[in-house]
């Protein structure tokens, strides 16, 4: 067997010991695949991936996206290759990196197939701060009490990237906010998303903004109050990087959040692995504004 994988946490998290030399076998990309649904993070230590070996991994577990093509960080050499940093040379504008200090699930304002997985390697360091939080949505729905899973089961939350980068602008000028109407949807998700396996997970992340049909004060204090719940110890697994490590996690059952960090020299590569699903649609207008309504 060229491929092990143990456990970080008994809720979420894997540690696969493989040899980069077989990070491309079938047995290896077979086991990642399954391992990712039931640890839904899973970390490969100091594998130290090129551009060109992350790109082949990410080929092989499904089809390459890059919805962040359009936003400043993206490489015109690979441009499937998103680097997520501060270094103004790279980034003009760090909003979407500021905002992944927030509990996020990545590609959920844009209307396309939900993005399967996520892959990231690290390049270089922060001094401090940096570690990557992951929480498993699976496990957040399936140890709710029956009660409150009746009581949430059918609603429908909005999701948008003004929510996302709320908490990094406080109140961002018309202009910006034109701008993310330009480049993303507002989507109407599911809260609890049956996926076509029939397992079933929460959808939660700084990006919801209400629930449908409810006052917005009610529908965003019903989101915290989840999102607090997920986000407990047992279902959290935290990375704390060294150099050359490689993650991957599904991002259809797991949200996460970086620890924040002023650093400038830290960069990320980030490519996205396509998902076939499409759980939400994009957000009627009155739908919209009743999340903008108090009582
Ligand atoms: C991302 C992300 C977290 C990090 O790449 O989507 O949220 O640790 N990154 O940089
Ligand atoms: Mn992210």
């Amino acid at each position: 067997m060229a491929i092990t994988v143990e456990a970080a946490k008994p809720q979420i998290g894997g540690i696969v010991h493989v040899d980069k030399a077989h990070l491309l076998d079938d047995d290896t990309i077979e086991t990642v695949r399954r391992e990712l649904e039931t640890r839904g993070v899973l970390v490969f230590p100091g594998i130290d991936v090129s551009d060109e070996l992350q790109l082949a991994f990410t080929d092989k577990l499904g089809d390459r996206v890059n919805f962040t093509r359009q936003v400043p960080g993206s490489d015109a050499t690979s441009p499937d290759v998103y680097k997520i940093t501060l270094d103004s040379k790279f980034n003009s504008e760090p909003d979407y990196v500021l905002g992944t200090f927030f509990w996020h699930v990545d590609g959920v304002t844009i209307d396309q197939p939900l993005p399967k997985a996520t892959v990231l390697s690290a390049r270089k360091l922060s001094a401090s701060g940096g570690a990557t939080e992951f929480a498993n949505l699976y496990a957040a729905w399936e140890k709710l009490p029956e009660e409150e899973k009746r009581e949430i089961e059918n609603l429908r939350v909005i999701h948008s990237v003004e929510a996302a980068v709320r908490p990094v602008h406080g109140h961002p000028s018309e202009e910006r906010r034109a701008r993310y109407k330009a480049m993303a949807a507002v989507m109407e998700q599911p809260l609890v998303w049956t996926h076509a396996d029939g397992r079933k997970s929460l959808l939660l992340g700084t990006h919801a903004d209400g629930v449908v049909g409810m006052p917005g004060p009610h529908g965003r204090a019903l989101l915290t109050r989840l999102q607090q719940w997920a986000a407990q110890p047992d279902f959290v697994y935290t990375h704390k990087w060294k150099l050359g490590d490689l993650v991957i996690w599904n991002n259809q059952g797991v949200m996460h959040r970086v620890v924040p960090y002023t650093d400038e020299g830290r960069v990320m590569h980030r490519t996205t692995i396509a998902g076939t699903e499409r759980p939400g649609v994009p957000a009627s207008e009155e739908n919209i504004a009743r999340i903008f309504q108090i009582a």
